[in-house]
């Protein structure tokens, strides 16, 4: 009898056990899929310029879209995980010196990273947010390549990149994980938007904003390490979004994470407003009070 029972006990864990192996074994194949996916892509032949006032532009991109937060203060990278269940991951040294990928990186090669999200052999890359950077111009993308082709020299090297057994099984829920399957890369040329205190220009930077409140701004994206809040609805509805906010309440989140009740930001909302120009901030207020709650394009209830 005990006997019996035990044999169909048995039996029974045998079976869930083998299930399970089997969930995840299909998921982890699905997932690497993904991540091992080669897109095929036409990188956009871009004139990089030479003159300092473009790098000092490129400068400014780069400090508003959050290079420095990930690749670290003199961009010579920094180390995101070593060995399992992660893997290698290194937001890369984009510098010239020992290590850095500026040694032998074409500007095809940061088309390729920045605008399509993809490494040098046409895979995806992992966190490295390209789908806010892939809305770039092609003037202002230019001046981006144009200040990290003339980087000081920074030697630091890092492990060679190894995605470990996590990545896989997260792909298949996660979609911050990688950018590359959101990116349209079918688009090739990005017209400059003019620079001024107006609604266009701030739709046009709001690109990045989009990134983690989401296409309609309506929020309640996750990007970021677990215990990472959902981002916000920041459109214009006056009980769930920022409709009821005046100018300096939106400053005063962008400028130091404090809001209108008193409550502080968690760190994954940039304190942009220190970096921003009193034109860029201008704009992005003015577009996001042009964004209408029940507006179809965003914010579709
Ligand atoms: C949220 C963090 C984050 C931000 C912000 C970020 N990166 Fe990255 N970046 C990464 C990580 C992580 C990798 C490595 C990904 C991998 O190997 O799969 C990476 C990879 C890259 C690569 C490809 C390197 C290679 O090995 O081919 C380039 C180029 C790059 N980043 C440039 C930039 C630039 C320029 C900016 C700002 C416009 C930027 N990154 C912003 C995290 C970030
Ligand atoms: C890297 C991701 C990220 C980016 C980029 C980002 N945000 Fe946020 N934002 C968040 C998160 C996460 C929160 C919620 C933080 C919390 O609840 O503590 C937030 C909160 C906010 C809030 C507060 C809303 C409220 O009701 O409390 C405002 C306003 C805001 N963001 C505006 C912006 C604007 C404008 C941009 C673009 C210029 C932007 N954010 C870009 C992640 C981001």
């Amino acid at each position: 009898m005990l006997k019996g029972i035990l044999k169909w006990t048995g039996i029974a864990v045998g079976s869930l056990l083998g299930l399970l192996i089997l969930t995840v074994a299909t998921l982890y194949f699905l997932g690497s899929q993904k991540i091992n996916r080669v897109y095929e892509v036409r990188p956009a032949t871009l004139t990089i310029p030479t003159d300092s006032l473009a790098q000092a532009r490129g400068r400014h991109i780069a400090e508003t879209q959050g290079c420095f937060e990930c690749h670290g203060k003199d961009l010579g990278g920094e180390v995101f995980s070593e060995g399992q269940p992660f893997g290698n991951i290194a937001a890369a040294n984009l510098t010239s010196g020992a290590g850095g990928i500026g040694t032998t990186y074409q500007t095809e090669d940061w088309v390729k990273a920045l605008r399509h999200g993809i490494n040098r052999e046409n895979r995806p890359l992992l966190i490295m947010p390209a789908d806010a950077f892939a809305k770039l111009s092609d003037r202002d993308l230019s001046d981006l390549i144009a200040f990290v082709q003339n980087l000081p020299p920074v030697d630091r090297s890092f492990p060679e990149r190894q995605v470990g057994f996590l990545p896989n099984i997260i792909s298949n829920f996660n979609e911050q994980l990688l950018a590359a399957p959101r990116i349209d890369h079918s688009v090739t040329s990005i017209p400059e938007v003019v620079p001024a205190a107006n609604v266009e220009y701030g739709r046009y930077l709001a690109n990045l904003c989009m990134a983690c409140h989401g296409e309609n701004l309506k929020g309640g994206i996750v990007h970021g390490p677990p215990g990472t809040p959902a981002s916000r609805n920041i459109t214009n509805d006056p009980e769930n979004g920022i409709g009821a906010w005046s100018e300096s309440d939106f400053r005063k989140v962008l400028n130091e994470g404090i809001r209108p009740d008193g409550t502080e930001l968690d760190p994954m909302m940039p304190r942009l407003g220190q970096k921003y120009s009193e034109q860029e901030m201008k704009a992005l207020w003015l577009f996001l009070r042009e964004v209408n709650p029940l507006d179809s394009q965003y914010a579709q209830k």
